[in-house]
């Protein structure tokens, strides 16, 4: 039994989770939940999962949640502190880390240091700091497992590898191109956040659904695959793929390539990387060759993409570059859903964030929040 901590309970991947916990009450129980905002539906949660302990990180709704679960044997606590700290705990055998953007990286920092293993959904983490978290996760032995679908189907293809010295010569990080695949440049300067919040296959957060429709959410991967299985940012190949059943490839430097597949469904690589080591059964509705005669593959237009080449320079030039990139897409992002900016000009404000921020080759940990805080203004100061 593994008894798990969900960071953002409330989202998408989070209550995709407790619907995969739900159905496997013989495999996971919940330990922690936490919420920022949704202090109902925290309250829902925990009335129906009944961890130990529950965190609203926005303080103001500490007492109503409080209060709601006063008759119940549930610990509430509030602030961005206890949500660091609470990773802590000695019963809490994995954290799955589903918060959005720069909000989980305290609390997964915390949990590496702990020595837990993290399922990580919030790509964010690896993308500002990535090097550190790795060394984290190494000193500690605290494995860090994969939770986006495309990092989970690398994962999945590895197993067996790994063991035996057999490298990557090369990754197929698939895309499914998003609601704007075929656009032209003239088109995509009249989108609209309605527009670029339907994403074609996939039911997410509104943050990832923007980096998706500007392919940022495949820059921010390359990032994440980068420092996940140790690569160069050049052995990683974006190919847009828009059934979404191919979820990654991986070529072995024998020339072999092992992809792994399925419907798009969050579940599945929640619940691969909650069971890790083991699969465990599920009720997920099956793939059929038949429903997809056709599988078909693109080369991704990066003219008209421009954050996926902004991605690569950060990359190239690491340090807190990643960083800089990072905090001041998650402005352009809510610009862009507030109507302050359009779509084309996110790109912009980052390129001209990561222009003005002072570089950093080998950033401590200090450095990051401090970088990040510091173009968070800088990016707002630009609208
Ligand atoms: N959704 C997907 O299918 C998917 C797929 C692959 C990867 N991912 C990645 O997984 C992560 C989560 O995505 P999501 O779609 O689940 O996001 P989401 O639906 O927006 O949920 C985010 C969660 O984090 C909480 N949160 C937001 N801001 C916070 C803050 N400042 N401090 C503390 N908690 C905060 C939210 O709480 P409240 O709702 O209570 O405010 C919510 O529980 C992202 O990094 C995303 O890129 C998502």
């Amino acid at each position: 039994m593994k008894r798990v901590a969900i960071l953002g309970s409330t989202g998408s991947i989070g209550t995709q989770a407790l619907e995969v916990i739900s159905q496997n009450p013989q495999h996971f129980t919940v330990e922690v939940l936490t919420a920022h905002n949704n202090a109902d539906l925290l309250i829902e949660q925990a009335i129906q999962f009944q961890p130990n302990t529950v965190i609203i990180s926005n303080k103001e709704k500490y007492l109503y949640v409080q209060q709601s679960l006063d008759k119940y044997m549930i610990k509430v606590f509030a602030g961005e502190e206890a949500l660091a700290q609470v990773v802590e705990m000695d019963s809490i055998d994995i954290v799955l880390g589903a918060l959005v953007g720069y909000s989980g990286l305290i609390p997964i920092i915390n949990a590496l240091k702990h020595g837990k293993p993290v399922a990580l959904a919030n790509k964010e983490v690896l993308v500002v700091a990535g090097q550190l978290v790795n060394k984290l996760s190494h000193q500690h032995n605290a494995a860090i497992l994969p939770v986006d679908s495309e990092h989970s189907a690398i994962f999945q293809c590895m197993a067996g590898e790994f063991e035996y010295g057999n490298s990557i010569e090369k990754l197929f990080l698939t895309a499914s191109g998003g609601p704007f695949r075929g656009y032209t440049q003239i088109q995509l300067q009249s989108v609209t956040k309605q527009q670029a919040l339907k994403h074609p296959n996939w039911d997410m957060g509104a943050k990832v659904t923007i980096d998706s429709a500007s392919l940022m959410n495949k820059g921010l991967e390359m990032i994440e695959a980068k420092w996940l299985f140790g690569l160069d940012a050049k052995q990683i190949e974006i190919i847009v793929h828009p059934q979404s059943i191919i979820h990654s490839a991986v070529q072995f430097f024998d020339g072999s390539i092992k992809a792994q597949m399925g419907l798009p469904d969050m579940k599945l690589p929640i619940q691969y990387a909650l069971s890790y080591p083991q699969r465990v059964p599920s009720t997920f509705p099956r793939f059929s060759f038949w429903d997809y005669p056709q599988l078909t593959f693109e080369k991704p237009v990066i003219e008209n993409f421009r954050n996926l080449h902004i991605a690569y320079e950060a990359i190239a030039k690491s340090g807190n570059m990643p960083c800089i990139m990072n905090a001041a897409n998650e402005v352009a992002v809510q610009a862009f859903l507030h109507d302050k900016i359009s779509f084309l000009s996110m790109s912009g404000l980052i390129e001209k964030t990561m222009q003005h921020i002072s570089y950093i080759a080998q950033p401590s940990l200090d450095d990051y929040i401090h970088t990040h805080n510091e173009s968070i203004a800088y990016a707002q100061s630009l609208l």
